[in-house]
């Protein structure tokens, strides 16, 4: 895949999907701004890849911050003129019953899983219509399209894949592409390092591939939907899962 000349932003970049995100757009030759909380970390991983040639920036972006998106597109849109990709995958999880969530603990996960892809979603628009199109690939989950336990992750996944349908259906006409990526778990510090091996073990036995996917795996799919290699999908789900929705 070639991303020559493309201009992409990816909130969440310093580590797991985001960051093998970060790491593949740049080696296809896309100019990346790395958003990221992480500063010392998206920071050292900005001037890793610069290092060796390629194009990489670290941008300070708290997803639920509105200021913080207008300054991310602004800074890219001024240092190469246009935007062409955003990847939504800033994202946390926590793993509790509806009984046991508090309301802060709802808050939280639906202000950086749900409105901070809307507060994305929103502030690149202009800068995309301006450069022609673009596409928006907004990183769900498999928990996305089937219960879970957490109702509150869950419910911000939900909001996700029906917000990119939204998204896609709306800005059709200004060229603007948008998808919805759904991995099952994913070798992350989310997704593997965090969760305890008896709930590791459960979750290996419902997947017919037989094992969870690398955070490369995921950007792959990501990087297609992101690219001009996917130039009439938009408004679908891309579930990324060895199976385990099939099953
Ligand atoms: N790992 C999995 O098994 C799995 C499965 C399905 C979906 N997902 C989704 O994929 C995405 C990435 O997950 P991961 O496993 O790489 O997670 P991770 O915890 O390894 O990384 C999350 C990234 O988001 C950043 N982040 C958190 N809050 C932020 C905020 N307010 N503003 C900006 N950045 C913020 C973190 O600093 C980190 O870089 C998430 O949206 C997650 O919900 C993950």
């Amino acid at each position: 895949m070639n991303l020559k000349g493309k201009v992409a932003l990816v909130s969440g970049g310093h580590r797991g999907i985001g960051e093998a995100t970060v790491r593949r757009l740049a080696a296809e030759g896309a100019h990346v701004g790395l958003g990221d909380i992480a500063v010392e970390a998206g920071e050292k991983l900005a001037a890793e890849l610069t290092a060796k040639g390629q194009s990489v920036t670290f941008l300070k972006l708290d997803v639920t911050k509105s200021a913080d998106w207008d300054a991310a597109v602004k800074s890219l849109t001024d240092a190469h003129g246009r935007l062409d990709i955003l990847v939504n995958n800033a994202g946390v999880y926590q793993r509790k019953p509806m009984h046991e969530i508090s309301e802060d603990e709802w808050d939280l996960i639906m202000d950086v899983n749900g409105k901070g892809v809307f507060l994305g979603c929103k502030a690149v628009l202009s800068a995309m219509r301006a450069s022609g199109g673009g596409s928006i690939v907004n990183i769900s989950s498999t928990a996305g399209i089937r219960a879970s336990l957490s109702s509150h992750y869950g419910a911000s996944k939900g909001a996700v894949r029906l917000m990119s349908k939204s998204v896609a259906v709306t800005y059709a006409k200004d060229g603007i592409r948008c998808n919805s990526v759904h991995p099952g778990p994913v070798e992350t510090i989310m997704g593997y390092e965090a969760v305890p091996e008896a709930l590791r073990a459960e979750r290996f036995a419902g997947i017919p591939l037989g094992r969870f996917a690398q955070p490369e795996e995921i950007a792959s799919a990501i990087v297609f939907l992101a690219s001009d290699e996917s130039s009439f999908i938009t408004g679908t789900e891309l579930i990324v899962d060895g199976g385990a929705t099939a099953a």
